[in-house]
């Protein structure tokens, strides 16, 4: 089991090795898109760039490598950055759903994650 740690909503969701985050936030549900993608997102086809997540910790190989579409769509976005449609789960992790427009307390979120030991 990996645990992904959703540090916008605060909590720990479990899940198997080889999830695709996207279906696993959808499972939760959990609010992946931002009014843009609410209105027309691609089902999860990587072609509309409104999945949009940051991960904020866990180790190198806690996801799935970055796919050819995701190298072409998130050029200009910071490295941290993952479409989650794209993204399968290896391990545990932390996300930050809909980075493009983080919380005010972002800050403190990721103070109180740094200080969380996430599970393996
Ligand atoms: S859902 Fe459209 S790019 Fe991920």
């Amino acid at each position: 089991m990996a645990t992904i740690r959703f540090i916008r909503e605060g909590i720990d969701v479990q899940c198997q090795p080889g999830e695709n985050l996207r279906d696993l936030v959808i499972k939760e549900k959990l609010q992946l898109y931002g009014l843009k993608g609410i209105l027309g997102n691609c089902g999860g086809a990587g072609q509309c760039s409104t999945c949009f997540v940051s991960v904020e910790g866990g180790n190198n190989n806690s996801l799935s490598p970055l796919t050819v579409v995701e190298e072409e769509k998130l050029k200009n976005r910071p490295e941290n950055w993952r479409l989650a449609c794209q993204t399968l789960v290896k391990s545990s992790s932390v996300i930050l759903t809909k980075p493009q427009s983080p919380p005010s307390n972002i800050d403190e979120l990721r103070e109180s994650n740094n200080n969380k030991k996430l599970p393996r």
